[in-house]
């Protein structure tokens, strides 16, 4: 199961994401917005986070404007890996070294054909694990000296 969200900037593009997870048959949960009016995107980010960190969904597909708020919305989340991305080789490598469990897409910033081919980039590709395990586990105890502050 994955996490959708957007603000007004990114509904579009996550309409036609979802269109290709139809014909993929891969399941989603859109924790909104459901319209193209204006809304916050760190109010969207936040549900979908959170059930990707209590295990509800798997990864998270988020779309703002630019792919970067919302990024910068999610990755406040503790155990929240968020990538904003527009080309191929980020896809795949925030999740063979990053293990990133959050896809950021910009609506104003890339078509839907290449959307679609970065969402299956990004939920194909494993995470490497090994040397980059370690570095994960560093970004975990950044976040846990962040909560004993
Ligand atoms: C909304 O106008 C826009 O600022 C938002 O979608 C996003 O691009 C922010 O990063």
């Amino acid at each position: 199961m994955l996490a959708l969200a957007s603000d007004h900037g990114g509904f579009q593009l996550k309409q036609e994401v979802k269109k290709h997870l139809d014909a993929r048959g891969i399941a989603y949960k859109d924790f909104g917005c459901y319209e193209e009016s204006s809304c916050d995107y760190p109010d969207v980010a936040l549900p979908a986070c959170d059930a990707v960190v209590s295990g509800e969904c798997d990864k998270a597909l988020l779309f703002c404007g630019t792919g970067i708020g919302i990024s910068m919305a999610a990755n406040k989340v503790n155990g929240i890996r968020a990538c904003a991305c527009s080309d191929y080789f980020s896809a795949k490598y925030t999740r063979m070294h990053n293990d990133a469990n959050a896809l950021c897409l910009g609506g104003r910033v890339t078509g839907a054909g290449l959307a679609c081919e970065l969402v299956d980039i990004f939920l194909d590709t494993p995470f490497e694990g090994g040397r980059h395990q370690n570095r994960i586990d560093k970004i975990a105890a950044i976040e846990e000296r962040e909560r004993s502050k």
